[in-house]
């Protein structure tokens, strides 16, 4: 089996490659060479934000790649500190202006904040939407939404997310908003994919990887892949940004897929913040 990247479609026509490469919590001395790693290995998405300080160094490794803009799916998300439109405006020109792009792939809301700002983020929303409309944002969609606030956007909105990235490991299945997504037509993007390494010394993980042979990441990421998801695996470690990619040229059985999801603990298995109260305001 070739290890070729699918792409997949969103529901406003345009694709996207399954799989990327995160950038959360690499500082930005460290992300032109790791995106530069990531691009050299194959990875043709990359998965940034504001809030992380280092789109500017994700746009820099792009152009030093040679690589023509067009063969690189860029996503951005919005600061928790622009929800107002006026400011997501503002914010929205400076990732551009950050990333040394006129258009970027996909912008996301990248958290809900429902007690903040009057809880008001359709009104952030439709800015989004004025986005896609003038170009400058081929796609958009949302972060961290669960199903209510994805019920407010399809009664108050025109515009479907093309996406909804959340946090979805073995440990954290997230079933309910992954149902929502299906039924909807708005694609699961799965965020911290391998619980940040902490699924990775599971005993069903190892087992499972003895048997095929593959690691333990390269395992949880074949389950994800296989289930739908998108994903984008961080690493810094350039054998790791290495392994992550190949999760192409192999499968798992039934047998395997179910023994992975049955490891789903619920709300206990969260590791991250919870959507509904989380309201981290950056200064
Ligand atoms: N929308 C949101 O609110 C949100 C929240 C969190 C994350 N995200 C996105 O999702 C991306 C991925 O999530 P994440 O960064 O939280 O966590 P992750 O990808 O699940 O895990 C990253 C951690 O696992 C280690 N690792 C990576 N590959 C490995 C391998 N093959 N073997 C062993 N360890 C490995 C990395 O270490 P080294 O780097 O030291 O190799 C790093 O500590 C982020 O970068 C970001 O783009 C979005």
């Amino acid at each position: 089996m070739v290890n070729t990247i699918p792409t997949i479609s969103l529901n406003d026509g345009n694709t996207i490659p399954q799989l990327g490469f995160g950038v959360f919590q690499i500082a930005p001395k460290d992300t032109a060479r790791a995106v530069g790693k990531a691009l050299e290995v194959g990875y043709r998405h990359i998965d940034t934000a504001e809030m992380y300080g280092n789109e500017a160094e994700v746009g820099e490794a792009i152009r030093a790649s040679g690589i023509d803009r067009g063969e690189v799916f860029v996503t951005s998300k919005l600061s928790n500190a622009a929800h107002r439109p006026d400011d997501a405006r503002r914010a929205f020109d400076a990732t551009l202006a950050a990333l040394g792009m006129d258009y970027i792939d996909l912008f996301l809301i990248h958290w809900p904040l429902p007690t903040l700002y009057d809880g008001d983020f359709v009104s952030t929303w439709k800015v989004l939407e004025e986005f896609q409309r003038d170009g400058r944002a081929r796609s958009i969609g949302v972060s961290n939404f669960q199903v209510p606030h994805l019920e407010r956007l399809a009664a108050e909105a025109e515009i479907v997310p093309a996406v909804n990235q959340i946090e979805v490991h073995p440990y954290f299945g997230n079933e309910e908003v992954r149902e929502y997504g299906r039924k909807h037509n708005i694609l699961t993007e799965a965020w911290s994919p391998i619980a940040q390494g902490n699924v990775l010394g599971d005993p069903t993980v190892t087992d499972i990887a003895e048997q095929t042979g593959r690691t333990p990441a390269q395992v949880v990421l074949r389950w994800h892949v296989q289930r739908g998801d998108i994903i984008f695996p961080k690493s810094t470690t350039p054998s790791r940004i290495e392994e992550n990619f190949q999760i192409f040229d192999f499968e798992l059985d039934d047998a395997a897929m179910e023994r992975i999801t049955s490891l789903d603990r619920g709300e206990a298995g969260r590791q991250g913040a919870h959507p509904d109260t989380f309201d981290y305001v950056p200064a």
